[in-house]
């Protein structure tokens, strides 16, 4: 998707980010900033309350805030197709829209007005996440884990130039987490996707990230990495364990 990533420019550039909340007064970004290059996936780490969150929705362009959020150089000032948020809640689709049309209605309010190219489009990434045969169920007839996969090839289908992925996972039972897992990775390679992806897990983000950053409670980065980690990653892997280890420390230190 795009420019590749040695042309020098980061795809996503964040400075001096600082987000305060009203209501109660609380000071959620402290100043943060970080660059993301096209087909990274980068995994951001942090405690619960950390600001990880508003992070993602600042992003989105759901939130207001102060310092520098650009795409491609230009600033965020509002939601745009070229960011797409996959939530938690398995409740992200119309309830009433089938599978299929769930996805042609996301395609046709963001421009694509032609039904059958919206169709084709739905269809091939239904195909990638393995849903193609349960195009026509409601999303009551699916799993937590189907539903999610719908709203994954929802986010893909509309081709944004960043996927952004606030703990899409952590409702999952660990297989289906572990199953998921690798098929992001399978799909993030083949269409080289962007990724920012919010976790708990620290097998997850040593499994995903090719850069991984830690939040620390008071609004702050307190590390970013690149992971050196061959794919695939698992727990057996060389590294792993030290890995692990650290990030877990700095998890447990908090601060
Ligand atoms: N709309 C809001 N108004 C006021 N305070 C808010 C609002 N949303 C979040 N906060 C506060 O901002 C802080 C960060 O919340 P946020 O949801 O970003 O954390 P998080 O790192 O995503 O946590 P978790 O890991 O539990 O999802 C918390 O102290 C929270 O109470
Ligand atoms: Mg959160």
């Amino acid at each position: 998707m795009g420019d590749g990533p040695l042309n020098g420019r980061p795809l996503l550039h964040i400075d001096a980010l600082y987000k305060e909340y009203d209501n109660p007064a609380t000071l959620v970004l402290d100043k943060i900033g970080f660059d993301l290059f096209a087909e990274d996936f980068l995994c951001i780490l942090g405690p619960s309350g950390c600001g990880k969150s508003t992070l993602i929705r600042c992003i989105a362009g759901f939130e207001r805030y102060e310092g520098t959020i650009e795409i491609d150089g230009k600033g965020v000032t509002g939601p745009g197709s070229d960011r797409i948020m996959v939530f938690q809640e398995f409740n992200q689709l119309f309830p009433w829209k089938t599978v299929i049309k769930n996805i042609m209605y996301a395609l046709k309010i963001n421009g694509i007005k032609d039904r059958e190219e919206a169709r084709g489009r739905a269809e091939l990434y239904l195909e990638k996440v393995g849903l193609i045969d349960y195009r026509d169920y409601y999303p009551h007839q699916l799993s937590g884990g189907m539903k999610q996969r719908v709203a994954i090839a929802r986010a893909m289908a509309l081709k944004p130039r960043i996927v952004l992925m606030d703990e899409p996972f952590a409702a999952l039972d660990a297989m289906s987490r572990n199953q998921m897992q690798d098929e992001l990775l399978r799909i993030k390679e083949g269409e080289g996707m962007t990724v920012l992806f919010i976790t708990h897990n620290i097998q997850e983000a040593i499994s995903l990230g090719n850069r991984i950053m830690v939040m620390g409670r008071k609004g702050n980065i307190r590390e970013s990495m690149d992971n050196p980690l061959k794919k695939p990653i698992t727990p057996a892997s060389e590294g792993y364990s030290e890995m692990w280890r650290h990030l877990n420390q700095m998890l447990r230190d908090g601060s």
